[in-house]
C-alpha cells in the first residue's frame, strides 16, 4: 500500500541552485526522510534537483516533501510494485528521472548467522539488494535508458569485511557492492553507477553504535570523529553529479579513516565491542521506539 504526496513551490534554498549540473534534474532518495537518506535529499534540492523520497512513514514523507519542495512516496521500497510506482510518479510530476540514491536498507537480522530467521534474512535482501535492481531497472526502462544517468548506491565500510552480530547486513551490503559494479559494466556508457561506503554515522540506524560508546569510537579514528550525514550526502551528490563524469563503478569510502585505522591507533575495535554488547533499536512505523 503506498500514497503519494507533492508540493509545488519555491525551494528555500534557491540561491544556491545550478551547482554541479544537477539544476532542474529529477532525482529520486529512498528512505529520504531522516538520516543519510535526508540529507542526500537536501543537498540535492540546494544544489537545483527535484526530488522525490521514499520511506514508509507516510507523515514524514509529506513533511520531506514539503519541505524540500518535491514528491514523495510512502511505502516499503521492498515491495514489488513500489519502484514502478515511484518511477511514475517522478516521470508523471517532472518529466524525467536522471538520479537514483538506493538508500534505503535494514540492519536486521542482527545476531549469528545461525540464529537468523530465514523470513527475516529474504526480507533482508528484498530491500537492501533486491530493492535497488528493481529501482535500477524501472530507471533504466522508462528514462535513463534513452537519455542517461547516474545512481548511487549506499553501501558500507563494513562490507569489505567480517564483524561480530553483523552477518546478514554485511553480505546484504556486499551483494550490493557488486550489484554496483556489475550495473556500472552492463549500462555504461549512459548510465553511471557507483556506490558511496560510509563508516559509523550518527543516525537512528547506528544509534545502538555511537551513542553509548561515541568518544570510545572517535579516539580511535583517525579523523577524530563520527560521521554526520552531511558527510556521506556530500559525497553522494559529487557522484550523482557532473563533477563525477568519468567516474563509474567506483566505491567511495566516506568512514573519518575506519578502514586505515590500524596505523592510527593500536587500541581494539571500539564498534566492534559495541556491536557485540549493543542491538538495534526497531524504528519502523508503529514500533515501540518509533517516531
Ligand atoms: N548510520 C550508519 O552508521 C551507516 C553506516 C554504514 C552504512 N549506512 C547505510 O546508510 C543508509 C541510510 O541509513 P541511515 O543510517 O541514514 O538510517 P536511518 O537514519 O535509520 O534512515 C533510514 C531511512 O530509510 C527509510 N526506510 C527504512 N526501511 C525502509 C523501507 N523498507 N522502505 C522504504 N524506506 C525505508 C526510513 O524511513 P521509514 O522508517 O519511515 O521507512 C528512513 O527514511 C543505509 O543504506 C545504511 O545501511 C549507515
Amino acid at each position: 500500500m503506498t500514497s503519494s504526496y507533492g508540493l509545488r513551490g519555491q525551494h528555500p534554498l534557491q540561491g544556491l541552485q545550478g551547482l554541479q549540473g544537477l539544476q532542474g534534474r529529477a532525482a529520486i532518495v529512498t528512505g529520504g526522510t531522516r538520516g543519510i537518506g535526508r540529507a542526500v535529499a537536501g543537498q540535492l534540492a540546494e544544489a537545483g534537483a527535484l526530488v522525490c523520497v521514499t520511506a514508509r512513514d507516510a507523515d514524514a514523507v509529506r513533511r520531506t516533501a514539503e519541505e524540500l519542495g518535491g514528491v514523495g512516496l510512502a511505502g516499503s521500497v521492498a515491495d514489488p510494485a513500489h519502484p514502478r510506482a515511484v518511477t511514475e510518479l517522478v516521470l508523471r510530476e517532472f518529466g524525467r528521472l536522471d538520479v537514483l540514491v538506493n538508500n534505503a536498507a535494514t540492519n536486521r537480522p542482527y545476531g549469528p548467522l545461525m540464529a537468523a530467521d530465514p523470513d527475516e534474512w529474504r526480507e533482508a535482501f528484498a530491500l537492501n539488494v533486491e530493492a535497488p535492481l528493481r529501482l535500477v531497472q524501472c530507471a533504466w526502462r522508462t528514462w535513463m535508458a534513452e537519455h542517461g544517468g547516474a545512481v548511487v548506491n549506499v553501501c558500507t565500510e563494513g562490507a569489505a569485511h567480517v564483524g561480530p552480530n553483523v552477518g546478514a547486513y554485511g553480505t546484504t551490503k556486499a551483494a550490493l557492492l557488486h550489484l554496483t559494479r556489475q550495473l556500472a559494466g552492463e549500462l555504461a556508457p549512459g548510465v553511471r553507477v557507483n556506490s558511496v561506503s560510509p563508516g559509523l554515522v550518527r543516525t537512528e540506524m547506528a544509534r545502538f553504535v555511537w551513542e553509548p560508546g561515541e568518544r570510545e569510537v572517535a579516539a580511535g579514528l583517525p579523523l577524530g570523529r563520527i560521521g554526520e550525514p552531511e558527510d556521506v550526502a556530500r559525497a553522494v551528490v559529487w557522484l550523482a553529479s557532473d563533477a563525477a563524469q568519468w567516474v563509474t563503478g567506483a566505491d567511495l569510502l566516506v568512514d573519518g579513516g575506519t578502514r586505515v585505522r590500524a596505523a592510527y591507533a593500536s587500541t581494539p575495535y571500539a564498534v566492534h565491542d559495541r556491536l557485540r554488547s549493543g542491538a538495534p533499536t526497531d524504528t519502523g512505523p508503529g514500533s515501540p521506539s518509533g517516531r
